[in-house]
């Protein structure tokens, strides 16, 4: 078929979408490391779950391993923007690597959170999802006390030593209404359960839904640039889906498939947090060579987040 021939073609451009402050301040800190000290820098996991993030940084010299067993003693080792457990950390002490910390500032107040409910003597609840590396550090702070839920109906069976005593903390990158009835599961069951000030959900990922939110249902599609591994972009789309919108997730212009713009007049674009501001463009154009193109940009909210970077990379 052809695509030009239905005309005139509405791209709905989600804002805010892609990179967020703490994946900025990661990349910048692996690319100063790279600067300051020469290749090869180890990074311990993708310094943000991104493909083309990854790439571009290894590219320049960095050395992504799984574990700390993959540095080399005595070498420089960054950790990645998810955040670690206690226990790599001393492991990395127990090495003498050459530690620089690019866990996003919001993940570390969610460790905080963790250290003090564990510590007044409550079960944690970490509310999030099985097997993502952000879980796996949080949990590893107070890991005999805290105990994981992915959704309500685990919520609702749950069991603690005490029911007095339970508090819960959340993974930051969820879906902002699938958690309320997470957590609403877990206060019906335990009526004196406590939580963190607001929930650990931060802005990066409530902003991007709420603005796809708004274009969702305005859409014939929905295309969220992200990578496959990326918790963020994967509730991105799901919440578009909820909206009842055909959506896709995509690590760049290469995997649109044209047979998606059959009968989309109207397609809305977004990026996950980890997601490079160019693959956005880069899509837009290649949207604009399947037919004519007007883009209209959605911004419901403007985000002036912005994290510094650690003294060990600055030398301050
Ligand atoms: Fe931090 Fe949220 Fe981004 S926790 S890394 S600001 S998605």
């Amino acid at each position: 078929a052809c695509l030009a021939a239905a005309g005139p073609r509405t791209v709905l451009l989600a804002a805010p979408r892609s990179f967020c402050a703490g994946v900025e301040r990661a990349i910048e800190i692996v690319e100063r490391v790279l600067a300051d000290r020469g290749a090869p820098v180890y990074v311990r996991k993708q310094i943000v779950h991104n493909r083309h993030v990854v790439h571009g940084l290894e590219r320049r010299g960095a050395v992504f391993v799984d574990e700390l067993d993959g540095v080399p003693d005595g070498a420089t080792v960054v950790f990645s923007a998810h955040g670690v457990s206690p226990a790599v950390r001393a492991e990395a002490a127990r090495r003498r690597l050459d530690v620089i910390d690019a866990t996003c500032p919001l993940v570390t107040k969610v460790h905080a959170e963790a250290r003090r409910f564990a510590a007044r003597g409550d079960t944690v609840v970490l509310v999030g999802h099985d097997g993502h590396e952000e879980v796996e550090g949080t949990l590893g702070e107070a890991p005999s006390r805290t105990v994981l839920v992915q959704n309500a109906e685990e919520a609702t069976r749950l069991e603690v030593p005490d029911p007095q005593r339970v508090s819960y903390l959340t993974q930051t990158t969820l879906a902002v209404d699938e958690t309320a009835e997470v957590v609403d599961a877990l206060r019906a069951r335990f009526p004196a359960l406590r939580g963190p000030v607001s929930d650990d959900i931060c802005y990066a990922t409530t902003n991007r839904q709420r603005a796809l939110a708004a274009i969702a249902r305005e859409s014939d599609l929905v295309l969220v640039v992200g990578s496959a591994n990326s918790s963020n972009s994967a509730r991105l789309v799901e919440l578009a889906q909820r909206h009842g919108t055909r959506a896709h997730l995509i690590d760049d212009a290469g995997d649109v498939e044209p047979s998606w713009l059959a009968g989309a007049g109207v397609v809305g674009v977004t990026a996950g947090a980890s997601a490079p501001p160019k693959l956005v463009d880069d899509v837009l154009t290649a949207l604009g060579g399947l037919g004519p193109v007007t883009v209209a940009e959605r911004e419901l909210t403007t985000e002036t987040v912005h994290f510094a970077l650690p003294p060990s990379v600055t030398g301050r």
